[in-house]
C-alpha cells in the first residue's frame, strides 16, 4: 500500500521529537496504520546537525516550497508563530490540497475559522491535537471519545510554565519576580513569556478547545483573560491559609447567555486534584451529558509528549480518519456570543 508521506515544517524541539519517533517507531507505525509513514521533505531556518540523520529528506529553505511538493501528502507545521511563515505555510499546504497537522495554538486560535473553511474547500481536513495541553490527548477525546456528549463544560490548567511558577512560589515561598527570573533562566518560558504568564498561549488552547467542546468558531478575543503577573506571595499564603492554592485555571462552558470563556487565577481546594497538580503538569476536565466527568492529566509540553500528540493526528490521517478541523463542518459552526464581555 501505498505510503503516508509527511513533510516537516520546523525541526525545533517539536519537529525534531517527530523525525524521532517516525524514525525509532517505523515498524509499530506502519503495522498500526496499514501502510508505511515515511519523511519525505523538511524545512526549517537553518542547515546543521541536530542528532539525527536527515539526509534521505529534500531540503526546502522555504516552507511554502516544501508545501507544494508533490511527494508531500500532510503538512506538519511545528514552526511556530500566529502570523509570516507559519500561515503562509499553512495556507499553501491547504491550497496545493494538502492535509495540515498543527502544533500552532496562537495561528489556530486567530486564525482557525478561516483556516478551517480553506480546508473544507479543498476537502481537506486540519488537526491539531498538539496545539492544546501538550501530549494530552485532549482534542482527540472530546471529538471521538465523547463524540457522543453534549458536552457542558471544560476547564483547566493549561499552561505548564505558569503552573510551575504558582507551585514553586507556594513550594519555596518565593516571590514572583524570583520565580519568573528562575523560569526564565531553566529555559521554561516561551521566547515571549508574556504568551505564558499573560495566559494568552493558555487562551489559545482554551478558545480551540471550547470551539470544538460547543460547535462554535474559535473565539480568542472572547476569552477574558487574566494572567498570573500580579499573584503574590500573600496572595498564595492567605489562600493557603484559607485551604486553596492558586492556579490559572480555564474554563468554557455554554451560558444561556452565550459562551463563557475565562482563563484567570483562581482558588482552587487545597485537597482537590488540580490544587495537586505537579509544576510543569496540565490538567483538564471535560463534561458531557452522558458520560459525566472525566480528567485527563500529563505533560503539556517539550519533545516527547508534543511530537507524540502530532504522531496522533498523523496516525489518524494515515488510516483515514478525516472528520471536518472542528469537529463539524465549518459553515454549521455558531458565532459564539461571548457571554461574559457583560459580566463587569
Ligand atoms: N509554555 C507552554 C506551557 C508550552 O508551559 O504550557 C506549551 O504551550
Amino acid at each position: 500500500t501505498d505510503p503516508l508521506r509527511l513533510g516537516i515544517a520546523g525541526l525545533g524541539t517539536v519537529g525534531m521529537g517527530v523525525v524521532g519517533i517516525v524514525q525509532r517507531q517505523a515498524d509499530l507505525l506502519a503495522a498500526r496504520a496499514g501502510r508505511p509513514i515515511v519523511i519525505t521533505a523538511v524545512s526549517a531556518r537553518s542547515q546543521r546537525d541536530r542528532g539525527l540523520d536527515l539526509s534521505s529528506y529534500a531540503w526546502e529553505d522555504d516552507p511554502v516550497a516544501l508545501a507544494n511538493r508533490p511527494d508531500v501528502d500532510v503538512v506538519i507545521e511545528v514552526m511556530g508563530g500566529h502570523d509570516g511563515p507559519a500561515k503562509a505555510l499553512s495556507e499553501a499546504a491547504l491550497a496545493a490540497g494538502k492535509d495540515l497537522v498543527s502544533a500552532n495554538k496562537a495561528l489556530l486560535a486567530i486564525h482557525g475559522q478561516a483556516l478551517a473553511e480553506a480546508a473544507e474547500a479543498q476537502g481537506r481536513v486540519i488537526r491539531f491535537e498538539a496545539a492544546v495541553a501538550g501530549g494530552i490527548p485532549v482534542v482527540k477525546s472530546l471529538m471521538e471519545g465523547l463524540a457522543g456528549n453534549g458536552i457542558t463544560r471544560v476547564l483547566g490548567v493549561m499552561n505548564g510554565s505558569c503552573n510551575y511558577i504558582l507551585t514553586r512560589m507556594e513550594d519555596a515561598g518565593l516571590s514572583y519576580a524570583e520565580v519568573f527570573a528562575e523560569a526564565d533562566a531553566l529555559g521554561y518560558l516561551e521566547a515571549d513569556p508574556e504568551l505564558d504568564v499573560g495566559g494568552i498561549d493558555a487562551g489559545h488552547k482554551l478558545a480551540l478547545l471550547a470551539a470544538v467542546a460547543f460547535g462554535t468558531q474559535v473565539d480568542f478575543a472572547g476569552v477574558v483573560l487574566e494572567g498570573i503577573g500580579s499573584v503574590t506571595i500573600e496572595d498564595i499564603r492567605q489562600a493557603a491559609d484559607m485551604g486553596y492554592r492558586i492556579k490559572l485555571l480555564g474554563v468554557a462552558q455554554m451560558t444561556g447567555r452565550g459562551l463563557e470563556q475565562r482563563m484567570q487565577p483562581c482558588l482552587v481546594p487545597a485537597g482537590s486534584p488540580l490544587a495537586q497538580l505537579p509544576g510543569g503538569t496540565n490538567m483538564v476536565v471535560l463534561e458531557g451529558d452522558a458520560v459525566g466527568q472525566i480528567v485527563l492529566r500529563g505533560p503539556g509540553a517539550g519533545a516527547g509528549p508534543t511530537a507524540s500528540a502530532v504522531m496522533a493526528d498523523v496516525m489518524d490521517l494515515a488510516r483515514g480518519t478525516r472528520y471536518p478541523t472542528f469537529g463539524q463542518p465549518a459553515a454549521s459552526l455558531r458565532r459564539a456570543r461571548a457571554a461574559t464581555a457583560a459580566i463587569p
